[in-house]
């Protein structure tokens, strides 16, 4: 049985970060006696409202206002499974006396191109085509010609009036805030040949005192088959057959109403995978809910389409994928799996990685190309972690192609011994791997040299050199190779499984001998081999990267390297608001360094928080039994705590954001781009795997807390391979540390690993620190 829980509520979002522009989709109130009109929707007109507020939810948004005794409340969301986008406006009447209402809705229809739709005016302005059937505004053009899909903007309710034609709305020289046909109260009834294609309804209606009228609009899309695309056939008209019993469906308050309800259910069974109750409210907050919904959020969206990116540039990433799987498997396995398959297809013969791939066409996007040298690991750990959420062993023998191999076919496990060996075949002269264009720092082109204003650091020309290499995927192979060797082990390989160990080994102990600086771990050498991150250079002298991925790999954990690069983290990179990204942020442009050093100091990758990697050094404090230090870095950038701080902040108080501005920046604690960030993933990696300690592992559920010592304990309940677990921890004395006794449904085991428990049963798991 589904533990189900009840969803939390919405919250707010910061207005600034709703740009005024938000989608183009309005609503228009309009009080027909006196003429006044507001917008309940996104972006209020000019008007004060009364208790405007914009509320984010799980998958919906609620934006609900006041004015003139009318209280207004329109949802937004998409019902599961379906391509459309429901609208329900709620009005009620709470004057004394009754209303005469109109509402108009509005949308601008894009023509199917973003970029185009931007630029190329002198051929859309030609090509707009629109029908309107039965109260159904259809967007179709190009539809005639080579498109099969159209978009369609219906209403629940008979129609006062339409318009499609987005001049004739807005009237000349007017915007959004002050369109003429809300201002007249009349639709022009226009239909549009061209020009801007828009779509708004008018629908009146007259509201007694204290009364309620519902009205629903759908933004849809559709694809008709090829040989049904006109009605009748050979004739240029839309065939609305099969889109219209669907439109219908929707249109009804009950289907509505039992849509908005699937999607909490839903959301409440993904979130029940793992439920907590520490005696930390934020880290309650977060880990409950809205963590795991960024997770899935990033998940869906990568780093593409967003308030912060128009999704036009670039594709999904390769390694942001990888790395968003780490902390979504356990919430949708089957679509993990999926997108695994997905991303190795866009690997390369080479076992290299295109860098970004389009998630529609799912083609790599040749405009960025490959090269960036870290990416191909990241896939060892993504299917690390769906092997340890799943025990889905079989997927290792799905047969995918290479994107440049289309017709050589090989197993998912011969892709993760490619990804390997790309990087032990380009190694440097210090026998560090060879960066590339970039690793996961894709600031630090270290081969780049770019004098050109405007160009792009991650697509020009690379000097070729075979010299600059990189600590940080040193590291990062240790990681992947030690991961491999435990699945090679696994598939009964014996040979590769040591193979592995023994390569990881050999880089471990390249990176103690020309990784480290003495007091840290030191980034990379550049182009004429010079150290970069170290204490011999003037800026950048160290930075957080390879700090946490050496310690997560293990490296220096047993010769006390790992303990003294935490501390020089603690000393020189640690600020209230997070963890730096590098110290001393580079004050001019360092040729040799690319892209890192363009951004002013403190932004970004030259020096911000870039939360991103926070997570790793909480991860290794929590390795090396710190569990204050671990979970005080979780806390100082956990949104919810930092909702104290909302002027600082500035950003939701539940949603991660790629960089909060570091010191060095006249706006140190103000954190930019929320939502699309791998600090997702790996915040919920690194509170609920390694300080909470409760991991999927091949042969069970690990639970090996690392504790602050605030903490009496903590409870936790985790679906795990169709079992249940009930986990208690107790912390009677107070340890920063971590579990000694583990008891297993009464029985004390040996080590921190529950074993797998049938399907269906439910295993109580007592842990005390001591
Ligand atoms: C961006 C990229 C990511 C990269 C990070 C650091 O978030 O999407 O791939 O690792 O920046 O440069
Ligand atoms: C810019 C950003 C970086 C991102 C890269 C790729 O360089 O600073 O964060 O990873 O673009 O889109």
């Amino acid at each position: 049985m589904l533990s189900r829980r009840p969803v939390a509520p919405d919250y707010p979002v910061p207005l600034h970060n709703v740009p005024a522009d938000y989608g183009g989709r309005y609503l228009y109130l309009r009080d027909n006696h006196s003429g006044e009109y507001w917008s309940p929707s996104w972006q209020p007109t000019q008007h004060d409202l009364d208790h405007y507020e914009c509320r984010h939810g799980l998958s919906y948004t609620r934006i609900s206002s006041a004015r003139l005794g009318v209280r207004a409340e329109t949802l937004y969301f998409v019902p599961l499974g379906e391509t459309l986008e429901v609208w329900r406006l709620r009005v009620r009447n709470e004057r004394g006396t009754p209303i005469d209402l109109s509402v108009f809705s509005s949308v601008e229809f894009c023509l199917w191109d973003a970029q185009d739709d931007a630029t190329n005016f002198q051929r859309n302005y030609s090509t707009g085509e629109v029908e309107v059937a039965d109260g159904v505004i259809y967007h179709k053009t190009e539809y005639r010609e080579r498109r099969n899909h159209f978009a369609y903007f219906a209403c629940s309710e008979p129609l006062a009036g339409f318009d499609t034609q987005r001049e004739e709305f807005l009237g000349a020289y007017r915007g959004w805030d002050r369109p003429l046909v809300v201002e007249r109260g009349e639709s022009a009834n226009s239909v549009a040949h061209g020009w801007a294609p828009h779509g708004s309804h008018h629908v009146r209606f007259r509201l007694a005192p204290g009364d309620t009228k519902e009205v629903i609009f759908l933004l849809g899309y559709w694809e008709n088959p090829d040989d049904q695309k006109f009605d009748p056939p050979g004739s240029a008209v839309l065939n609305k057959a099969l889109v219209r019993p669907v439109i219908d469906r929707w249109l009804r308050q009950e289907t509505v109403a039992a849509g908005f309800s699937r999607l909490r259910e839903s959301w409440s069974s993904l979130l029940s995978v793992l439920t907590v109750e520490t005696p930390d409210d934020d880290t309650n907050r977060m880990v409950n809910t809205w963590n795991p919904y960024q997770c899935m959020v990033t998940f869906n969206m990568s780093r593409s389409v967003s308030l912060f990116e128009s999704g036009i540039s670039r594709g999904i990433g390769f390694r942001d994928s990888c790395q968003d799987l780490l902390g979504f498997v356990q919430l949708a396995p089957s679509r993990a799996r999926g997108r695994i398959l997905e991303l190795a297809a866009t690997q390369l013969a080479s076992g290299g990685a295109y860098h970004q791939y389009q998630p529609l066409t799912k083609s790599g996007n040749d405009a960025i190309g490959s090269g960036f040298n870290d990416d191909p690991l990241w896939l060892v750990l993504g299917v690390a972690a769906y092997l340890k959420e799943t025990g889905d062993e079989a997927i290792l023998d799905e047969a995918m192609p290479y994107a440049d191999a289309q017709d050589s076919p090989a197993p998912l496990y011969e892709h993760l011994e490619r990804s390997l060996r790309y990087t032990s075949d380009r190694l440097g002269p210090h026998l560090l791997p060879l960066i590339g264009r970039a690793d996961w720092n894709d600031c630090l082109n270290l081969n780049c040299f770019s004098v050109a204003p405007g160009e792009s650091f991650q697509t020009t020309a690379n000097v070729t050199g075979g010299v600059a290499e990189s600590v940080f995927i040193g590291g990062l192979f240790v990681l992947a190779a030690t991961e491999f060797a435990q699945i090679a082990g696994r598939r009964g390989r014996a040979a590769d499984a040591a193979g592995y160990r023994a390569e990881a080994e050999k880089m471990a102990h390249v990176v103690t001998e020309h990784g480290w600086d003495g007091e840290w771990f030191r980034r990379a050498y550049d182009h004429a081999g010079r150290v970069v991150g170290s204490a011999e250079n003037a800026e950048g002298q160290i930075f957080i990267e390879p700090q946490g991925m050496c310690v997560m790999s293990g490296i220096g954990i047993g010769n006390g390297m790992a303990v003294r690069a935490l501390a020089s983290v603690r000393e020189r990179l640690a600020t209230s608001h997070g963890i730096l990204l590098l110290q001393p942020a580079y004050t001019r442009y360092h040729l040799e360094l690319g892209e890192i050093s363009s951004y002013p100091p403190g932004y970004k990758e030259n020096g911000s928080i870039f939360c991103h990697t926070n997570p790793w050094v909480m991860i290794a404090e929590a390795m090396v039994g710190h569990g204050d230090a671990a979970f005080g870095y979780y806390k100082r950038i956990n949104p919810s705590a930092r909702e104290e701080i909302s002027d600082v902040h500035r950003c939701e108080p539940y949603v991660y954001a790629q960089m909060i501005a570091g010191p060095d920046a006249p706006a140190h604690g103000e954190a930019k781009n929320s939502w699309l960030t791998g600090t997702a993933a790996w915040n919920l990696v690194a509170i609920t795997q390694w300080i909470l300690g409760i991991r999927a592992e091949m042969d069970g559920l690990r639970v090996d807390p690392v504790l602050p010592a605030a903490w009496a304990g903590f409870t936790a309940t985790r679906r795990f391979r169709g079992a249940t677990y009930q986990i208690s921890v107790r912390n009677p004395d107070r340890i920063s540390g971590r579990v000694a006794n583990l008891e297993v449904d009464g029985h004390l085991v040996n080590g921190t690993l529950v074993p797998l428990a049938p399907s269906g049963t439910t295993v109580h798991v007592e842990a005390v620190v001591r």
